[in-house]
This record gives C-alpha cells, structure tokens and sequence, in this order.
C-alpha cells in the first residue's frame, strides 16, 4: 500500500505516530541529515514497516517537499515460506538445546561430571541460536509459529555413542540451515542469507569440535584413566563458542 501525503495530508486511523514520523524526516532533510531507509511505526496496536522517500526542491529560496510513505506488512517483509522455515529452524535450536541437556544428564548419572558440564554449555549455546533466530523473525515482522519439542533420547551404550548421536544431530542441523540458506537465495531474500550465514560458518566449528571428540575418545579406548583425563578437560569449557578445550 502507498500513501501519498502533500498539504492535504491523509492519516489512517491512528497514524499520529506516521505523522510525527514524517515531521522529524521533514526536519532531519532540511537540516542536510541522512534519513533513515526503514521507519517502524505503530497504527492500531499492529506493526508496520514504512520506507518513507522525500523529494525536496526550492523556488524563490523556499524550500518544498513532499513525501511518500510506503507501508509494507509483515508479508511484504518476509517471504512466507521463508518465515515458516524459520520457524521451524527455531524449533530444530531448541530440539537440539533439549537433545544436550538430556546428555549432560546421562554423563551426570555416569560420574562424569566434566562430559555434563560440557554438554550443558551446549545447551546453553542451542538455545541462543534459536534466541537468535526467533530476535530476527520478530525484526523482520515475521510470525514466530513456536512447535512443541519431542521428549530427548536419555539412555546410550556408552560416552561414544553420546557424541556420535550428537554428530549426527549437528549434520542434520547443517542440511536443514543449508536448505534455509538455498531458499532465502530464491526468494530473493537477501537479508535472511546474510543472517544464515553466521549459522553456517557455527555450523562448521560444531561439526569439528564434536568429530575432534569422538578422535580423542578412540585413542582412549576403553583406558580408565584416559577417560577421566578427557573428562577433566571437558570440564574446562568456560563459553558457549567453545566447542572443545
Ligand atoms: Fe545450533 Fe548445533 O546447531
């Protein structure tokens, strides 16, 4: 939708807010400020985007404007397949969050309280990348369609088989971002790319930091006290972008 403004301006219901909007952009040109490309702004309790443009020219040493306010919705900013694939991305983050947190358990169970502390920083890294998903979809005025998450595996054969179940998750994490990648790039939805990327170049530590795991768990064998070693240095983990110490 376009709405024209000049002398006679027209306001929606409620478009007090568009229309203070408007004057500050009218100041801010006049006074040679750069204007902002995007303005939000709130008509009747609902979000709205608007890109305001201005053409300003003088005559007679006066100077005259007039704007035009584009509006587009929530549709308009993202495209809906791609909201709806974001959505589900942010349900994969929390799955994944909930998968490491019934793994930390299970190493608590086993005494091996380094392999658990680890694994809970993994929980704690899951959940921000859905938080960082879930922050961009409501930034782009999408709609965050939350899923319920399915209960977590809690038994394994062994501290092997925890990491291989985690590769294995962390694989599928990267198919489902780089599907998301390849769809935003038909939509033409560049912003979206741009946000992804982040999740792919994490996509890759994630993968190495979990093989490098499973590497050293194969030189331990069945070892005890190589074991224990890994352990207390999986304890060390002290940040969620610390994927192995
Ligand atoms: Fe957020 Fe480990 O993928």
């Amino acid at each position: 939708m376009i709405l024209r403004m000049g002398s006679s301006a027209f306001l929606p219901g409620g478009g007090i807010s568009l229309y203070s909007g408007v004057g500050r952009l009218f100041s801010q040109k006049l006074r040679g400020e750069p204007l902002p490309l995007f303005e939000t702004t709130q008509i009747l309790g609902s979000p709205l985007h608007a890109v305001y443009s201005l053409r300003c020219s003088e005559w007679n040493g006066k100077t005259g404007c007039e704007n035009n306010i584009h509006q587009l919705s929530e549709r308009n900013m993202i495209p809906a397949d791609v909201e709806k694939a974001l959505a589900a991305q942010i349900n994969q983050e929390f799955s994944a969050a909930y998968n490491y947190l019934a793994m930390s358990a299970w190493f608590d169970r086993e005494g091996l309280d380094g392999f658990a502390h680890w694994m809970q920083m993994q929980h704690q890294e899951e959940n921000m990348h859905a938080m960082k998903l879930f922050r961009y979809l409501l930034d782009r005025g999408g709609k965050v369609e939350l899923d319920g998450i399915g209960k977590p595996r809690m038994e394994f054969s062994g501290v092997k088989e925890v990491f291989e179940t985690a590769l294995e998750q962390e694989r599928g994490n990267t198919e489902s971002i780089n599907r998301l990648y390849a769809l935003a790039g038909n939509q033409s939805d560049f912003a979206t790319k741009s946000h992804l990327q982040w999740f792919l170049d994490e996509q890759v530590e994630e993968e190495k930091s979990i093989e490098d795991v499973i590497a050293l768990l194969e030189r331990a064998g069945s070892d005890p006290s190589a074991l224990l070693y890994l352990n207390d240095k999986m304890g060390g983990r002290t940040d969620q972008g610390e994927a192995n110490q």
